[in-house]
Formats: structure tokens, sequence, C-alpha cells
């Protein structure tokens, strides 16, 4: 080793010895008559002294240092005269008595240090340089300390990590596929797996029984700060259980994940079902960090001539705490934000509960105090409470009241990141509509269960939507952080699954029939789930992007402007791919 130390390990325990460190140079500091240089690698950073008057010649060399170079420092710990208690090594300097220049550095384009100059598109360009900043690397450290802690417990469980190809046949996850072209197979690709899901069934056909595998996955869709094109799952399955045994099991993942890394005990998982999820909350990823759940208030609200609420399909609203005193510059805003094309509602109805228990709504023309009051009775609203109401169709305005409620919790400082609730959503319907496309889709994926209560209603085409899969999420802190399903295990069934989503018999053989034929051979009941594996660790870092959890990530745009990729690639390439340009 060329040190003895690291820069995040002296103390002043160490007073007075002789040590070597290595490292680079963060920042230098010339007083006159003293040098101060700060340190840095992985550990920390430790202050170099250099004194002019026991050493002009070593001061000078010093004074020549630039950002960035790398050292090899030999000298002797002392005790500061002004400590920094904000620092581990705060206590303690190194007097040097001789150094070398291991590495010289050209300037850096953003300054190396906890706040930094550089902005978004210099930091990526120069992530190794980013990554040299102690908070990213922290994050990578947090990461690392997850992946450690997932495989610790999925090992004392039976897990076995098996790898599985990355160059594959396409799986039909809902996204599109990156594909990969062939030389030796002219005309034909490989996909990149949006995940593992068919050969993690095949595996518990060969009788694995536990899986699981921290996978890369890939998916061509438009990229939000929660999604990259590739991510990476904690990828399980399990093999002769029920539904019941993966939510105990995984449970307890989530549990021992948050106990070791984060130090918080998670009691209990409670189960909310896609129904209620969707009623309460407007979502199939409720933030249940706060209440405010939605209250229905068709009956209580319709026949006083009010057309907006007499010809909607839904009123349905939420009670805010505390803020019957918004100011009509915060009420347009609530109504600005509720229009904005994203969200869509058509307007936003408030009513005030005041101090004094009199009610003031935006709508008072319709509703008398009477009426009013009926509605405050319904959302349980105390004085100083504020009413806001959307109505339309069901499903937008649930969608719509959704956002404004995240919003409230937002401006409400309800969604506190440190604080953490888990919950499991279950009951999903197998099937979802496609309006533009006029078919059915699977709404998790084709492998996914239907619940054998349910089984009847895939005869019909007009009860398709009213199935329910045995399917569930991981949501945390209105993330989906997991999500998997018991899969079917039988030939037929499979079969007529792939026919409701519209695929011929052909089709279906020619996608999948390495599956089905597997079916054929003894395949047990098995079930699974993935955690988004990117999206865990910014939630335990407490970060909204999963980006700065990535060592090298992807821009919104699919770059990583780093390498310059995608990038063309040159004639000779494309002819031995069988790649025909139009250009
Ligand atoms: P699913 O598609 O729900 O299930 O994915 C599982 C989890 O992966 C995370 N995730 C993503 N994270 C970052 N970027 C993305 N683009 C992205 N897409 C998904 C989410 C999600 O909950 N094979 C099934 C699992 C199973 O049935 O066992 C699957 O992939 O956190």
């Amino acid at each position: 080793m060329l040190r003895t130390h690291t820069c995040g390990e002296l103390r002043l325990s160490n007073n007075n010895e002789t040590i070597t460190l290595t490292g680079w140079v963060q920042k230098s500091r010339d007083l006159g008559g003293m040098t101060f240089v700060d340190l840095r690698d992985r550990y920390g950073i430790t202050q170099l002294a250099f004194n002019m008057d026991n050493n002009a010649d070593l001061c000078a060399r010093a004074r020549k240092l630039g950002r960035e170079f790398v050292l090899k420092v030999t000298g002797t710990v002392k005790e500061r005269e002004s400590k920094n208690l904000n620092m581990q090594t705060g206590e303690i300097e190194i007097s040097v008595t001789d150094f070398d220049v291991l590495n010289e550095s050209i300037t850096p384009p953003f300054t190396i240090e906890e706040n930094t100059d550089g902005g978004d598109d210099i930091r990526m360009k120069y992530r190794y340089l980013d990554l040299r900043r102690a908070s990213v690397r922290a994050n990578l450290q947090l990461r690392h300390k997850v992946a450690q802690q997932t495989r610790n417990f999925l090992d004392l469980q039976d897990f076995i990590e098996v790898e599985t190809p990355v160059l594959i046949k396409s799986t039909p996850e809902g996204a599109r596929d990156f594909v990969v072209p062939s030389r030796m197979n002219p005309g034909e690709f490989y996909a990149l797996p949006q995940s593992p899901q068919t050969f993690k069934q095949l595996l518990m056909i060969s009788g694995f029984d536990r899986y699981y595998q921290i996978v890369k996955c890939f998916r061509d869709e438009d990229l939000r700060a929660d999604r990259q094109p590739e991510f990476t799952q904690i990828d399980c399955e399990m093999s002769f259980v029920e539904q019941e045994d993966i939510l105990n099991m995984f449970e307890g993942l989530v549990k021992h994940l948050f106990k070791n890394v984060k130090g918080i005990d998670i009691e209990s998982l409670p189960r909310m079902t896609y129904a209620d999820a969707m009623k309460y909350y407007g979502s199939d990823k409720p933030d249940t960090r706060f209440e405010m759940k939605f209250v229905e208030v068709n009956d209580v609200v319709k026949g006083k001539d009010f057309p907006v609420f007499d010809n909607a399909e839904l009123v349905v609203g939420i009670c805010a705490k505390g803020c019957a005193e918004y100011t009509r510059k915060q009420l347009d805003e609530l109504t600005d934000f509720v229009k904005r094309p994203q969200i869509g509602a058509t307007g936003l109805v408030y009513a005030r509960v005041n101090a004094d228990g009199t009610i003031k709504s935006s709508v008072d023309k319709f509703y008398d105090e009477a009426a009013l009051k009926l509605w405050a009775e319904r959302f349980n609203a105390q004085p100083g409470d504020l009413i806001l109401l959307l109505a339309g169709q069901a499903d937008k305005t649930r969608k719509a009241l959704n956002e404004l409620r995240l919003e409230m919790g937002t401006r409400l400082g309800l969604r506190d990141k440190n604080t953490f609730s888990c919950l499991w959503v279950v009951d999903f319907p197998l099937l979802e509509f496609n309006e533009e496309d006029n078919r059915y889709f699977a709404m998790h994926h084709p492998f996914t269960s239907p619940k054998p209560e349910d089984i009847h209603l895939l005869n019909s085409f007009e009860t398709l939507g009213q199935v329910r899969a045995n399917a569930y999420d991981m949501v945390i802190n209105g993330v989906e952080v997991g999500g998997g399903s018991v899969r079917i295990f039988n030939k037929d069934l499979q079969a007529r699954m792939f026919e409701v989503l519209g695929f011929t018999a052909e089709e279906a053989q020619h996608q999948f029939g390495f599956l089905m034929d597997a079916f054929q051979y003894g395949a047990p009941p098995h079930a699974g789930i993935a955690f988004g594996f990117d999206r865990l660790c910014s939630l335990f870092g407490g970060a909204d992007s999963i980006r700065d959890f990535i060592a090298f990530p992807k821009n919104n745009s699919g770059r990583d402007i780093m390498i310059d990729a995608p990038s063309t690639i040159d004639e000779k390439q494309l002819k031995e791919l069988s790649i025909k340009t139009t250009v």
C-alpha cells in the first residue's frame, strides 16, 4: 500500500504519529507563513499543513499544487490550533515533511466539493469527477448496503441467485424493447430483457424453488424522475406458494432492509385493495403518509341546480385541515393547478369552514348554509378546515383529485422524506381496456393468474374488466417500489389468457411456445415479485430522482452524455449486421 492511513481515519489519538496519506487536492489556502491543503479520498478529508519557517522549499512546492492533483504525503499528526468539529478529522492536521505528486490534473470543469458550482449537464458529462463528491459517493455506498442486506436476507431464506441471459427474445411487459441485431443471423434481432420474467418461471419448472437476482432490466419508455431506460430489479420467484406466502416473505425483506439500512422498525404493512386505493386516493400507489382521503358526495350535492355537479358522474373532494384561511390568491393557484392540461379538471369548488362555524363556499348561489352544513358533516370538517371539490367523469376526476391531494400534502408539509409509510395494494384487475387499440391488455403481464373465483368471468367479453388478479404491488410513500403476482401454471389457462389478449394460437405459440411447452412438464404452482432496486435506494436516501443512485445514469433523452451514447455506427459495421440505411 502506498499509504498507512486513509484521509478519514486520523484522530487526536494518533497525535505525533508519522503517517503517509494518499489522495486528491480538494483545495488549498495560502496564508503567507502557512499553506493548508485539504487532501480527499473516499474516506474523508484531512488537512495538510506546510510551514514556511520549517521548510520553505516544501511550502513553495505546496503552493503550486492545483485542484485534483494526486499526492502521496508523509508527515506527523498534530493537534490543530483551530479545530473544525464538523469534520471527523477536524481536530488534527498533518505537519507535512515530504510529498510526491503522483499525478497532475488539469483544472476540473466544476469544483468537486459539497456545494458544487457545476450544473446537471456538466456534472453528467464528467460523472467520474462528480462521483468524487462525498454526497454522490454516499448514495452509491447506500446502494451497496441495500444490495448486501438484500443478499443476506434472501440467502438466509434459501434463495439461489441465478443469472439469466441478457440477449433474449422479447418479453411482453408493456414497454418497447431495446433490440440488438444478430450478425450471425442476418435480419434477426435479440431483445434486451424488460425483466427476467419468463426465465424465472422456467427456473421454477426446473425445480429451483426459490430464485433471486439483482438484475439489469431494459425498457424503451418515456423517462421520468423514477424511470431509467436501464434500471435494476431485485427479481424473485418461489414455488409451491400462495399469494399470502409471497406477501409475508417480502414483507420480511422490506422490514429487514428498513431495520438494517435505516435503523427503522416497520411495524405492519397494511393491505389495501386496488378498488379502495382508487376510491379513497384516486391512485393505485397512494401516498399514505397522510390521510386526506377522498369523500364522494354525489348524494349530498346533486339536485340544487348547479349544472357542473348535476351533470357530473362523480363529485368528490378532500378536506384540507387548517386551510380555511387560504387567500383568494392561494385558491386561484390551486384552481390553476387542477386546470393544467396534465391534470385536466375543469374547475375547483371550495368551501371554508370559518372559525365561528359558518361556511362560505365558492358556489353560495346554489348552496345555502344548511346545505353546506351537510357537506361539512360528510367531510367531518371542523372550523378552520377547507373543503376542495372536483366534478366530472369518475376516473378522470379521481386522477385529478389525486394530484390535488398530493399537492396539498406537499404544501402542508405532510410528505416528509424521513417518514415512511409502506403498504401492499392487492386485488388488481387482471385486464385493462385500451380505447385506442379497442382491446384488453394485461395490467401486470400475461402470466398473471386470475383469482380462481373470477376465472369464469374470462368467458365473456362483457365481464373481462371485472376479473381480478392475484397480483400485488408494494407502495412506499406513494412510489410503486415492487410488483408481482401468482402465475398461471396451466397450459390451457395460459392459452386462454393469450386468446383474451388478442393473440392467435399461432402467434402465442411463436412468441411463448417455449413457456407453454415447458408447462407440460410438471410446472409447479409458483409466484413472485420484483422490486425496483433504484427506487428503493432513492427512497432510503430521501431523494426524488433515481439518477442520483445510479453510478452512470442516462439523461432525460435516454443519453449517456459522458460516453456520448447512443451514437451512429460506421457503414462497415452496419453491413456486417445486414442493416440497410435509408441515408
Ligand atoms: P414491474 O414491471 O412492475 O414487474 O417492475 C417491477 C418494479 O421495477 C421498477 N421499475 C422501474 N424502475 C426504474 N425505471 C424503470 N423504467 C422501471 N420500470 C419498473 C418498479 C416496479 O415496481 N416481471 C415483473 C415482476 C413480477 O411479476 O415478478 C415486473 O417486471 O419499482
